[in-house]
């Protein structure tokens, strides 16, 4: 029986220390160790001992067992420990590779001109608000004097969401005139960016989602001088100190009287031609359109709870498009919604 517990303990030890992963180290604990195990079974004919001889059997029997479980544990140890480092080698980072290129975007150039537009007139005074997209007709048109009935409310132009046409995507930025002065008291002074939807096919001038950017001050005692010095002085910082300005009569129902802002043809000078040929940036007209403009009509300060005796106000709208196109001499409308990297990388 000793040599029997000699022989388990050396083939025992000699498996352990040989094991090769945690699993075989398992399968070696059940098999001298298990309670079907080889060293449990050895134990088992301790019965048939004479009393003198057990206890001496016993001991050994304890030390084989203590060998056994004590190398089992540095076998454990020492395969974790090997696992870690494997797992550390595979991990390893190697910090001398160079580092993937990270490509940084920048803005939009429609958004460049925007925050360009909006910094000058925050440095005149003006809050820059926000509004909805999807707006009620009574603010996109009734409030701001456009009747029932008239042109620019056809469904043929306008993108309505109900059958009675009071709900729709807004047409123009002007009803944020309607909803700032309905929470606002003169003196006031705002610009409201945002998107305008109409139903027109999309070419080199038009889209049926585009940008338009909304200015309003009323106060007493505004005149059209406060209007043409304002966009004066927008235009003047965005298209330079010797660009020329014209205002032209015109008519909108919320303004009056109403004109139109045209900036001479950066182009062609004003005079309609380049090399004998019809300019190409402004058709031969010379000026190019630049934005709407007027005095606030009394109907629209009135339907905001506004004194039109004692107040008085100007108001405009203007293409963001345009407006870049013309700082950015983009020369088509389309490029601008592309989003093709080649043409944004100028920028
Ligand atoms: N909302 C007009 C349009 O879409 C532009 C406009 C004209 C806005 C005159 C104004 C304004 O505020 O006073 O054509």
């Amino acid at each position: 029986m000793k040599q029997q517990l000699e022989k388990i303990r050396q083939e025992a030890l000699a498996a352990m220390e040989a094991a090769a992963d945690p699993q075989e180290l398992e399968a070696l604990r059940v098999r001298y160790l298990g309670k079907k195990g080889e060293l449990t079974a050895v134990l088992k004919q301790m019965g048939k001992l004479s009393a003198e001889e057990r206890p001496v059997m016993g001991q050994i029997a304890n030390n084989v067992r203590a060998a056994i479980e004590q190398t089992l544990e540095q076998a454990k140890t020492h395969l974790a420990a090997k696992a870690m480092e494997a797992k550390l080698r595979a991990e390893a980072v190697d910090v001398t590779i160079p580092g993937k290129e990270v490509s940084l975007g920048h803005q939009h150039p429609m958004n460049m001109v925007l925050q360009e537009i909006k910094g000058i007139f925050v440095g005149m005074g003006y809050q820059v608000v926000d509004g909805p997209e999807v707006e009620l007709a009574s603010y996109n048109f009734t409030r701001l004097n456009i009747e029932e009935g008239h042109p620019s409310r056809d469904r043929s132009d306008t993108f309505y969401f109900n059958d009675d046409d009071s709900v729709l995507l807004r047409t123009q930025t002007s009803p944020m005139q309607i909803r700032f002065m309905e929470n606002h008291k003169p003196p006031l002074c705002m610009l409201a960016p945002g998107r305008v939807f109409r139903k027109d096919e999309a070419d080199a001038t038009h889209s049926p989602m585009f940008h338009q950017i909304e200015g309003l001050v009323v106060d007493e005692h505004i005149t059209m001088g406060d209007l043409k010095g304002a966009l004066t002085t927008l235009m003047k910082r965005i298209y330079g100190e010797d660009s020329v300005m014209r205002f032209r009569p015109h008519h909108f129902p919320f303004t009056e009287p109403s004109c139109e802002m045209d900036m001479q043809c950066h182009k062609c000078h004003g005079t309609g031609e380049v090399d004998g040929q019809v300019c190409s940036t402004c058709h031969g007209e010379g000026w190019i359109e630049l934005l709407g403009a007027g005095m606030v009509h009394p109907y629209v300060l009135e339907n905001c709870g506004i004194d039109p005796e004692k107040y008085s106000g100007f108001a405009f709208g203007m293409g963001l498009e345009r407006m870049a196109m013309g700082r950015l001499r983009i020369n088509d409308l389309r490029l601008i919604f592309d989003n093709d990297v080649r043409f944004l990388n100028q920028f």
